[in-house]
């Protein structure tokens, strides 16, 4: 086998890992969560969860990725030789296939607004008639998953070009450009007329709100933003080299995702409150209020293609990332070269994502859970499968894998003198662990 491949530079490997971190769930989802379940009050919750379990489990991940080197499952297999725990490894290749089967449908959403807004569709309507043309368009048959299978042949080009020259490559380019779009929004919606109010319902804490289900959410969403729990972290650092400082890198990412996500709210909250709109207008916000938004500015069109141009760019180098979990096991354990991993990658989501956009429309009476097929793998995936995978994970880290191992991991063999050491360790060790398991228990009502 080829020598293993590596990120070549140091903005790489930011550019990288906050491209998985920052999507969908940023912009499109963390929103439309905090909107509804007590705005700031959301919020602090959701920046706990980042703090005490997102920062650790991300370097847990980290130091079996960069200590292993290899795929997510090998990983397992080579720390614990012998062991069970390699089922980690496929468990994260299962959330990942399952993330990428909605992920991409509604990627391809994003893909056919971008042609709307550049087509100038988007001008001109009533809010109900953008509600009643979104309803129509996810629940119709053909058209999205023509735009589903155009983004994942985008996929497929970035994928196909290895790390290097295809994923690394395309974060540098497309991760600044992302910021850019995001300041030049904040500063354009902090502008209106009334965005104080807007900015209030989004950071003024209700905390009548907060229930044990509420907080169960917080923490899948930041799970779930952050990318923990599926074994993309470990896949990225094992790209790593052996200079990456793991605790700063997995600070500056999470660092840089919240603050996406809190500037999504900051762009869309006063938006909604200076036009008049219903804010707790959930998953619909970005696809049905926005779009009537835009359309009453002027140079509308600018700033419509702008927004879904950003939210395509978020979502494609998330989306690269999910497959890279399954196409680096493919090249590794199955030995394909990585064009045919890609492609056999790119049939099993085709295949789920057609289900996944069918199950909207055609199908929507096929219920899981009393869930659309749609929803379940979200709720499934999302809620259940990434905490359970990352708490998992940190009791690996925490009780089964040296300390001395992690040690060596968080200061690059005792050349960093990390003081954080210890505390990270601890919240693996202890906290993670303990934490998640209350939030489950006190979510599903056990106590
Ligand atoms: N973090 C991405 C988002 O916020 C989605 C994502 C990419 C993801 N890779 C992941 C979620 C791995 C969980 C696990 O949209």
């Amino acid at each position: 086998m080829g020598e293993r491949a590596k990120f070549a530079t140091k903005l790489g490997i930011i550019a990288t890992t906050v491209g998985s971190a920052v999507g969908l769930g940023n912009i499109w989802r963390f929103p439309y969560e905090a909107g509804m379940n007590g705005g700031g009050a959301f919020l602090i919750i959701y920046i706990l969860c980042v703090l005490v379990l997102g920062i650790p489990v991300m370097c847990a991940e980290f130091i079996i990725g960069r200590r292993s080197k290899t795929d997510t499952v090998d990983a397992y297999r080579k720390l614990a030789p012998g062991s069970r725990w390699h089922y980690i490894g496929y468990l994260g290749i299962l959330a990942s296939v399952l993330i990428l089967g909605y992920y991409m449908v509604i990627s391809g959403w994003t893909l056919e607004y971008l042609f709307r807004a550049l087509t100038g569709d988007l001008t001109g309507k009533t809010a109900a008639e953008f509600k009643a043309e979104q309803t129509a368009f996810i629940q119709s048959d053909f058209r999205p998953l023509l735009w589903t299978y155009i983004f994942l042949f985008i996929n497929y080009l970035i994928l196909s070009r290895g790390v290097q020259k295809g994923i690394e490559k395309m974060s540098n380019i497309l991760m600044p450009l992302l910021f850019v779009i995001l300041i030049v929004f904040c500063v354009r919606s902090l502008m209106l007329p009334g965005s104080d109010k807007g900015l209030a319902f989004f950071l003024h804490p209700d905390f009548s709100k907060i229930t044990p289900q509420v907080i169960i959410r917080a923490m899948g969403q930041a799970f779930f933003s952050l990318s923990l729990g599926m074994g993309i972290l470990v896949t990225y650092s094992s790209y790593f080299n052996t200079k990456t400082h793991l605790i700063k890198t997995a600070s500056t990412v999470a660092i840089l995702d919240t603050t996406v996500a809190i500037l999504a709210g900051v762009i869309i909250f006063p938006a909604v409150f200076s036009y008049g709109l219903d804010p707790v207008a959930g998953p619909d916000l970005v696809f049905v209020t926005l779009p009537n938004i835009f359309n009453q500015m002027p140079i509308s069109m600018l700033w419509s293609g702008l927004f879904f141009l950003l939210l395509t760019v978020a979502a494609l180098t998330s989306t690269v990332s999910l497959f890279e979990v399954a196409v680096a096991f493919l090249i590794n354990y199955m030995h394909m070269n990585r064009k045919k991993a890609t492609r056999v990658m790119l049939l099993v989501v085709a295949l789920l994502s057609t289900i996944c956009s069918l199950s909207i429309g055609s199908w929507s009476h096929v219920r899981l859970f009393g869930k659309t097929i749609f929803d379940a793998c979200d709720y499934f995936s999302a809620i259940i499968l990434l905490p359970v995978s990352g708490l998992l994970i940190s009791i690996f880290v925490g009780w089964v894998l040296k300390r001395n191992i992690s040690r060596e991991e968080l200061t690059n063999r005792n050349k960093l003198h990390e003081p954080l050491f210890s505390a990270i360790f601890f919240c693996i060790k202890y906290i993670a662990p303990i934490i998640i398991i209350l939030i489950f228990l006190s979510g599903f009502n056990i106590i």
